[in-house]
């Protein structure tokens, strides 16, 4: 299972982001759900991390996460983000295209740089 960066480092990595969205439960007064993206805020926007709580999923939060995001960033010429096969079709609804990616993992560092 992932690691999940500790709260405090969520709440740094929310704040570093060029722009962010969460998704709050009014009721029980908590986030159950967020995205961000990290830019060079000209052309590239990036989408590093989408979550929602489990109790949470499977109600569409994480769509209009997205449809939120993909508006906030529709004037960049790449929005990209990395996921697993089995989410390419979740993205292609919401009008993105499947790509070729390369990527390194440090997985020691999966809750944040220490
Ligand atoms: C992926 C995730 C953000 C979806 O959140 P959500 O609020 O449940 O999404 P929505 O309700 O908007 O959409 C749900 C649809 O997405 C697709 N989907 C969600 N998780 C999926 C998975 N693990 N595998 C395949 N399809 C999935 C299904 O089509 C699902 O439809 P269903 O509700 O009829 O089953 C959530 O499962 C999550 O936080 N997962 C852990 C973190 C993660 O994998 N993030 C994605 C990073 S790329």
């Amino acid at each position: 299972m992932a690691k999940r960066p500790h709260i405090l480092n969520l709440r740094k990595i929310l704040r570093n982001s060029a722009h962010c969205v969460v998704a709050y439960d009014t009721h029980a007064r908590k986030v159950i759900g967020f995205i961000n993206c990290i830019s060079d805020g000209i052309l590239t926007a990036y989408i590093p991390l989408l979550e929602v709580l489990p109790e949470y999923q499977h109600r569409g939060i994480a769509t209009k996460l997205m449809e939120r995001m993909l508006e906030i960033t529709t004037r960049y010429y790449m929005t990209d983000l990395n996921c697993d096969a089995a989410l390419v079709p979740f993205y292609e609804k919401l009008g993105m295209k499947k790509g070729t990616a390369m990527m390194r993992r440090n997985y020691s560092q999966q809750s944040g740089q220490t």
